[in-house]
């Protein structure tokens, strides 16, 4: 069955069509980087007005590029919820207006599944049960996935996302937005040891992250060293990139390593924007490796936003018996 995906969750316009949920036949971004880049982050609604703007073209080139006529389309899979409202919306509205005049039906997806779901595009062997790690721009969650449609949260950010620290560091660093994949490649050249940040835990909730005090450590330690008269020079702005990041991903794995503890017989996949880390990719294979645990990671081209997720994970989503009524709703949180 030929699926539809179309997301507007954030600051990607996005369509694609896959086959059967595993088979990827055309993903279409087209992306609003530059335009927020102006701002220094995504503004909601400017990103809402330039979804409405490209949402009609990226679908057709979607269609146009896997040679599949709308008719041939069995279901559209559009996210639904978590994300900024406007945006959502605007994709919303349009998936129930093309539901309606056609009778395809229409599947609610979480955006987070979604990212999960690139997975299944690209590791054919890929089956529940198993741990997802989900860190991206806005999410930073550690999941069960019992089955396609069933998750569990295990752990997750009680303030800031994984990338949302990744970008705020960079922009203290003079680095154009979005940060991360500057830092990644800052972090690269510099020194992990140069500062100590120390990785935080919860109180009474050891799989839950928090992020929002690495945040201001970075920017205190970077204005401290400037008004003792530091040059902000590229030796400089390298070790800060590479220690940052080094607790960052000391963060994340530190929860990764007490699930491996005490079951490493789940496989574990990596999604979301910040799973394009090549930092992070090496210590979480790392990791995996000293736990004998099988670890699946997505390909670079489907870390970040795509529809292409949105039709895989709707694919399971529609198979579980899930469609929409023309009601349907956008939420901007929504427990996954
Ligand atoms: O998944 P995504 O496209 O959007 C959300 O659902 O939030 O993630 C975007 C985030 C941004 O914060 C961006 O800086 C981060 O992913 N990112 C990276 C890298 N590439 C993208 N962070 C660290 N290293 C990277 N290579
Ligand atoms: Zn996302």
């Amino acid at each position: 069955m030929y699926v539809l995906g179309i997301e507007t969750s954030c600051d990607e316009t996005a369509a694609a069509v896959v086959a059967d949920g595993r088979k990827l036949l055309s993903s279409v971004v087209a992306s609003q980087v530059d335009i927020h880049a102006l701002y220094g982050g995504v503004v909601p609604e400017i990103a809402s007005r330039a979804h409405t703007e490209a949402i009609y073209g990226v679908v057709e080139n979607a269609l146009e590029k896997a040679s599949v006529k709308l008719s041939e389309i069995g279901a559209i899979a559009i996210t639904y919820a978590p994300g900024l409202i406007g945006a959502l919306l605007t994709g919303l509205s349009f998936a129930k207006g093309l539901s309606y005049t056609t009778g395809i039906p229409l599947v609610p997806v979480h955006h987070i599944r979604g990212h999960v779901a690139a997975n299944y595009l690209v590791h054919p062997d890929l089956a529940p049960p198993f741990i997802a790690l989900v860190v991206s721009g806005g999410h930073t969650s550690l999941l069960k996935v019992n089955d396609y449609t069933e998750y569990v949260s295990i752990g997750q950010t009680r303030d800031d996302a994984a990338g949302e620290a990744f970008d705020k560091a960079a922009r203290v660093l003079g680095l154009p937005y979005p940060g991360g994949v500057a830092m990644d490649k800052l972090a690269a050249k510099g020194n992990k040891k140069a500062v100590k940040f120390t990785v935080s835990s919860v109180d009474d909730a050891e799989y839950d992250f928090s992020f929002s005090g690495l945040k201001t450590a970075v920017i205190n330690y970077v204005h401290n060293e400037l008004s003792r008269g530091r040059e902000m020079d590229e030796a400089f702005k390298a070790d800060v990139a590479a220690s940052y990041t080094d607790v960052l991903i000391r963060t994340i794995t530190s929860r990764m390593r007490l699930l491996m503890e005490r079951d490493a017989s789940v496989p574990i996949v990596l999604a979301g924007g910040v799973a394009a880390n090549s930092h992070l990719r090496n210590a979480v294979s790392e990791l995996a490796d000293s736990y004998g645990v099988k670890l699946y990671l997505p390909p670079l081209s489907l870390c970040g936003d795509n529809a292409a997720m949105i039709a895989a994970q709707g694919y399971y989503e529609y198979k579980a018996g899930l469609k929409a009524p023309l009601s349907l709703n956008a939420y901007a949180t929504r427990a996954v």
